[in-house]
């Protein structure tokens, strides 16, 4: 049975490189997320490619339903090797921290924080017998450089960070790896950055764009050197793909 990588929120960007980068190495790939239609269709395209993949239908807004989830990804798959936990919605707002209430922070708290934290509770004790396995979190880069006027989910994905470092320290010579990877630009071929050039906004917030095979690349690289608890990618020094300062 071939090894199996987990892509928890996978759309037209990152999601679908990841799929083909771990798919080229042999992985087969559970692609969840919430529209089965999109599912669908990155399984049929990964299945031309020779990529075996399954979908799973699920909403990470219930923590509660991951274990679940789970227990039905390795029914029908096997164990899980590695998982990749980076939902984002095209209509995801940041919002000034000055608006911020417990309501609307709380709103976000399943999705950014509570649900990736249950499904490394569902796989980490299988991954800990095996003695392999990675735990990847996608997340903005304000979750590691805070910035005024973009509060709201990046709190609470800094929690998710500050977890990650946690885990990653208490795993060193398991044979189990956590890591963390921060993007601080548009991702080429995602639905938001679709719906911001269909807004004008060129596909691109301002910050440069990246092309998700380079992230995925690098999230290939975590997985097999699994020397280093984060990326934050574009680097602060590295020049943006449409010329725009770091
Ligand atoms: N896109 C960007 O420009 C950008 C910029 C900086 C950082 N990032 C980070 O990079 C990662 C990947 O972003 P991407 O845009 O390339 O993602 P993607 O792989 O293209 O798609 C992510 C998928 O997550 C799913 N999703 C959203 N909310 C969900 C929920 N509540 N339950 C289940 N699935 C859910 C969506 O599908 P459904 O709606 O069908 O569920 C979406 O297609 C994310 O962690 C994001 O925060 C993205």
């Amino acid at each position: 049975m071939s090894a199996v990588v987990a892509i928890f929120g996978a759309g037209t960007g990152l999601g679908a490189s990841l799929a083909h980068r771990f798919g080229r190495e042999g992985f087969s790939v559970a692609l969840v997320a919430r529209r089965r239609a999109r599912l669908d269709a990155l399984k049929d395209e990964l299945q031309e490619a020779g990529i075996p993949a399954e979908t799973f239908v699920s909403d990470f807004d219930d923590p509660s339903r991951m274990k679940a989830l789970v227990t039905d990804i390795e029914a029908r798959m096997g164990s899980i090797d590695v998982l990749e936990y980076g939902p984002v919605s095209a209509d995801l707002a940041f919002t000034p921290a000055k608006d911020l209430d417990a309501q609307a922070l709380s709103a976000l708290v399943p999705l950014f924080l509570l649900s990736p934290v249950e499904l490394v509770a569902a796989v980490l004790p299988g991954m800990l017998e095996r003695g392999r396995g990675s735990i990847l979190l996608t997340q903005g880069s304000f979750a590691v450089t805070p910035l005024a006027f973009v509060s709201g989910p990046a709190p609470v994905m800094a929690a998710a960070r500050n977890y990650v470092h946690s885990l990653h320290g208490e795993l060193v010579g398991t044979g189990v790896y956590a890591g963390t990877l921060a993007i601080g630009a548009s991702i080429d071929r995602s639905e938001m950055s679709v719906v911001a050039a269909a807004a004008g906004g060129g596909g691109s917030d301002g910050r440069g764009s990246v092309d998700p095979d380079d992230l995925a690349e690098l999230y290939w690289q975590m997985h097999t050197r699994r020397d280093v608890v984060e990326i934050v990618h574009p680097s602060p020094r590295m020049p943006m793909t449409d010329g725009a300062a770091a």
